[in-house]
């Protein structure tokens, strides 16, 4: 179901007594200060996650995802964890195909159909990333690139499944670097994702999902890309690593 989502993906960064204290600061501000109904998704690195589940408790807007899990249900997968671990620690989401694995782990579109299927099985909610490198955008293959990812890795599941996947569009050139896409750039290519769902599957199935832009967010530029009407919110990176920060993004939606 469509709704407004702020994820912070934390990447791998702070220790148990950093990432507690991270936490605690995040869920109070976001309990006590904001005025809307957008669910914030907290994603740590795994060593975090029974911890901050318990910190969590039983909030009806706050949740708990992790950055990645395994494709297989167990076994001999050293230093891999699976979905049921996640599922068991409280995670109701994780990113699969994150521009960083696929860049430094090597994750492939095809690695990435059979991620995205394992999870549903398994009960988590896929946060899906795409997005091209500059010189994709500047030869003007954006779209193709993307609209590649999107349907390589998605398009192989049922209508009820594709439900049940959030997608993020994360142009790599704005990862960590400050270099934020326009609005009307993050407008242009989820509108263009929404439609590439409706042609595969209908306009009530894409109207019904959500899409996150992510590269750059700040708390000065939140507000005019989540007020595009295809931006359904965001996948923060740095400014989520930073209470205030991180809250005055959630209420952006304000
Ligand atoms: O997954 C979100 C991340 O890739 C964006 O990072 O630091 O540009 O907000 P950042």
């Amino acid at each position: 179901m469509r709704k407004n989502i702020v994820a912070g993906n934390w990447k791998m960064n702070c220790t148990l007594p950093e990432g507690k204290k991270l936490a605690s600061e995040v869920i109070h501000m976001v309990e006590d200060e904001v005025n809307n109904d957008a669910e914030v998704i907290l994603i740590p690195p795994f060593i975090h996650l029974t911890g901050i589940q318990s910190l969590i408790g039983s909030s009806e807007r706050i949740f708990l995802g992790a950055q990645n899990c395994h494709q297989s249900k167990s076994g001999a997968y050293t230093g891999e964890v699976s979905a049921a671990m996640l599922v068991s620690c409280g995670a109701t989401y994780v990113i699969l195909g994150h521009s960083e694995r696929r860049e430094y782990f090597g994750e492939t579109d095809e690695l990435l159909s059979e991620k995205v299927a394992f999870t549903l099985e398994n009960n988590l909610k896929p946060i899906f990333c795409c997005g091209e490198r500059l010189e994709v955008r500047e030869a003007g293959d954006h779209e193709k690139f993307v609209g590649s990812q999107v349907e390589k890795a998605l398009f192989g599941l049922s209508e009820e499944n594709i439900k049940n996947v959030v997608i993020a569009y994360e142009p790599v050139w704005a990862i960590g670097t400050g270099k934020t896409a326009s609005a009307e750039q993050a407008q242009e290519m989820h509108a263009f994702i929404r439609k590439q769902i409706a042609d595969k599957y209908s306009q009530a199935v894409a109207d019904g999902i959500s899409i996150l832009y992510g590269g750059s967010v700040k708390p000065d530029n939140a507000k005019e890309i989540f007020s595009q009407p295809d931006v359904d919110g965001g996948l923060i990176g740095g400014a989520s690593l930073k209470s205030r920060d991180f809250t005055n993004i959630v209420k952006a939606f304000d």
